[in-house]
């Protein structure tokens, strides 16, 4: 992606060891819930960074006390070294968020959205008009750059509305579910524009249910439960963490499914997840041996299999024995 306007140079490092976001204890709740208890985050500057976690787990709201939308009950955050409740003004600044500019106009083309964007945003004449274009050029909008936006498809208006967000080039980029309700290919092209503005130097926060999505995008995953961080790093030492591989297995009879789960936790000691056929399970392993033996515990209990394999686990099964093991540590300090 060609960024036309120059990147803002921030030289304060400052306290925050140079991460465009670094947040300690930031903690928000809603009346009972707590939607955010506690997390600690460093983000890199430049980096892609992931959210993940699955729905109520708090990602919005902590995005959404990152772009000071809303104000956290505790804790500490700063935003390319500007404190989020001391300086709001000076971290909007450095900020965009998609959303923001959710009140895109349906009745106005896609090229007068921007425009009018750009306009507002302190470019003047020939200048709005050469952002307006780039800005179309780059999220390949330009054919319907003459369209009205309700005519929009759902990944015609997602890319509409994060090129608004990029009127003026931020130095953090906070995308809530960039891709949710997309179809694979206008999921790839967003996809695509959120790499090259890493590769512009824009650092992004993103938040995803989509294993995959931050399997294939973050530099750096941090998974949320429950308002809680339950695991961090790259998507490979995710995986290392819990296991080098993942057995699946096929029973011969459906009904020996939960006797088979219970077998599984026991040898190895986290939770196997249900896979989509209805006589499958799957289980992340440490080592080959272990796998082994598990399967030698099934047939010891009688419990027949049509099938079984082994393979590489998925951010899925990763994320699902993190979340398991999470409930069984909750559980225990009850
Ligand atoms: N404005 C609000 N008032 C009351 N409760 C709220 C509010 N915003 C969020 N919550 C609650 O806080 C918790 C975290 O919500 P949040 O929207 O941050 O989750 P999320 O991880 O973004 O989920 P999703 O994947 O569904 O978007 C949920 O239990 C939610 O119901
Ligand atoms: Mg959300």
């Amino acid at each position: 992606m060609n960024m036309s306007v120059p990147m803002p140079v921030t030289l304060d490092v400052g306290s925050d060891g140079g991460f465009a976001v670094s947040v300690r204890g930031l903690a928000k709740r809603f009346g009972e819930v707590k939607a955010v208890d506690g997390i600690d985050l460093d983000v890199a500057r430049g980096a892609i960074f992931a959210l993940l976690g699955p729905n109520g787990a708090g990602k919005t709201t902590l995005m959404r006390m990152l772009a000071t939308l809303i104000t956290p009950d505790g804790g500490k955050a700063s935003v390319m070294g500007h404190d989020l409740v001391a300086q709001p003004h000076a971290v909007r600044a450095s900020i965009a968020m998609t959303g923001q500019f959710a009140s895109l106009d349906d009745d106005l083309t896609g090229r007068e959205n921007l425009l009018m964007l750009s306009r507002l945003l302190g470019f003047r004449g020939r200048a709005a008009r050469a952002r307006a274009n780039d800005l179309l050029a780059e999220f390949d909008l330009s054919d319907a750059a003459g369209k009205q936006v309700k005519s929009y498809s759902g990944g015609m208006r997602r890319r509409l509305d994060i090129a608004a967000s990029l009127v003026v080039t931020p130095d953090v980029l906070f995308l809530d579910e960039p891709t949710t309700g997309l179809d694979p290919n206008a999921r790839q092209a967003v996809w695509r524009m959120i790499r090259a503005m890493a590769a512009a130097g824009v650092t992004i926060l993103l938040t995803t249910q989509y294993l995959e999505e931050a399997d294939q995008l973050a530099d750096r995953i941090a998974v949320i439960d429950h308002g809680h961080k339950i695991a961090e790093g790259t998507s490979h030492e995710l995986k290392s963490a819990l296991g080098s591989g993942c057995l699946h297995v096929m029973l011969a009879d459906p009904r020996r499914i939960e006797d088979a789960a219970a077998v599984l936790q026991a040898k190895l000691g986290l939770a196997a997840q249900a896979g989509v056929a209805d006589a499958s399970l799957s289980i992340v392993t440490r080592t080959a041996a272990e796998a082994n033996e598990a399967v030698g515990a099934l047939i010891a209990k009688g419990i027949e299999l049509a099938a079984f394999s082994m393979g590489s686990p998925s951010l899925d099964e990763v994320f699902f024995a993190l979340t398991a093991q999470h409930i069984g540590e909750v559980r225990d300090d009850v």
